[in-house]
């Protein structure tokens, strides 16, 4: 049976504070013994005359859950693409991206380095899952092989049967049933949320320090969504993953964030902890963005609030 990758209400039972990753969901919080991770300093990234991000500095602890929220255009993906040293080539870039990836953790601007050490540390320390399951896989090939694949890229001493057996258990730690069996299917032959299994699946295998997931649950149905939410939380405690988790929704964002960084035209315009964040936000861009979430209390009669416009950026 195939789900229809359709974008449903991601809260219709939000509650501001109960909605955090906080004691009830066993969500990593950050605190200051915490080792630093990624440290994103001062980033600028600019398409022609746009400027898609105005300065964000962002930093990541090892283990923790930053969620990153803004509305639609607000620069996320742009700061996640410049991460992974995936932006196009039209995109110039300023500022400095630290992680500990180089021999014995010594520190690196992934902005600095070049393609091919980019390379080894894409999908190997820093994996990402993206919004579209269809799209970022291979539609003519069995998942099997391309998980395998993702195993294989990284060590080259990986055996085909190694590759295989480490392949059917990355499957099985993302609940795919049956893996063994449907090792040789085509994506078409899965779900929707199952295929999203599949790319959390492929970017767990090398056991990455960091992943970055843009927007992972927004072509979901509300449900589904629910369940890989709850997956990448499962994982993330399991592996001790540090996560940058990113969506337009808040709610959502909630759901799996210790802390979250609230994002307006290119612009990191408050960060905290997620319940001071939903439940006592300081930026009137972020309360915008908290009415335009459906609560218990909404009335359904009338349309939602809209974020406020980006008057300063036309
Ligand atoms: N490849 C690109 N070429 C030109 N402009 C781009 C490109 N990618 C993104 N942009 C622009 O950069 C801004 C930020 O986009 P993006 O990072 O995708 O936002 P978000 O992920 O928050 O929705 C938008 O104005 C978008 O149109
Ligand atoms: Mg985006």
């Amino acid at each position: 049976m195939h789900e229809f990758a359709e974008r449903g209400p991601s809260s219709a039972a939000f509650s501001p504070g109960a909605a955090c990753a906080g004691p009830r969901s066993p969500a990593v919080l950050y605190d200051e013994r915490m080792a630093l991770l990624l440290d994103i300093r001062d980033l600028r990234v600019r398409f022609a005359a746009v400027e898609a991000v105005r300065g964000v500095s962002l930093s990541i602890h090892e283990g923790e859950v930053l969620g990153l929220v803004g509305e639609s255009g607000s620069g996320k993906s742009a700061t996640a693409l410049a991460i992974l040293g995936l932006l196009p080539s039209t995109a110039h870039l300023a500022g400095q991206i630290l992680w500990p990836g180089g021999n014995a953790g010594k520190e690196l601007d992934l902005l600095r380095q070049p393609a091919e050490a980019i390379r080894r540390i894409r999908g190997r320390q820093i994996a990402m899952v993206f919004q579209e399951p269809m799209t970022a896989l291979n539609p003519v090939m069995t998942i099997g092989r391309q998980v395998a694949e993702c195993a294989a890229a990284h060590d080259s001493s990986l055996t085909g049967k190694e590759a295989r057996r480490r392949a059917i258990a990355a499957l099985e730690a993302v609940a795919i049933p049956e893996p063994a069996q449907r090792y040789r299917d085509y994506p078409h032959q899965f779900s929707g949320g199952q295929r999203q299994r599949i790319l959390i699946a492929m970017a767990l295998i090398n056991r990455p320090r960091l992943l970055i997931a843009d927007e992972p649950t927004t072509a979901l149905d509300v449900t589904v969504q629910a369940q890989i939410l709850a997956l990448l939380g499962q994982l993330q405690r399991e592996y001790g993953l540090a996560m940058l988790f990113i969506s337009h929704d808040l709610a959502v964002v909630g759901q799996v964030a210790g802390r979250v960084a609230v994002m307006r035209a290119g612009e990191i315009v408050e960060t905290g902890p997620c319940v001071q964040l939903l439940t006592a936000p300081q930026h009137a861009y972020t309360r915008s963005l908290l009415a335009a979430v459906p609560t218990l209390c909404s009335d359904r009669t009338l349309p939602l609030a809209v974020a406020e416009p980006c008057q300063d950026l036309f």
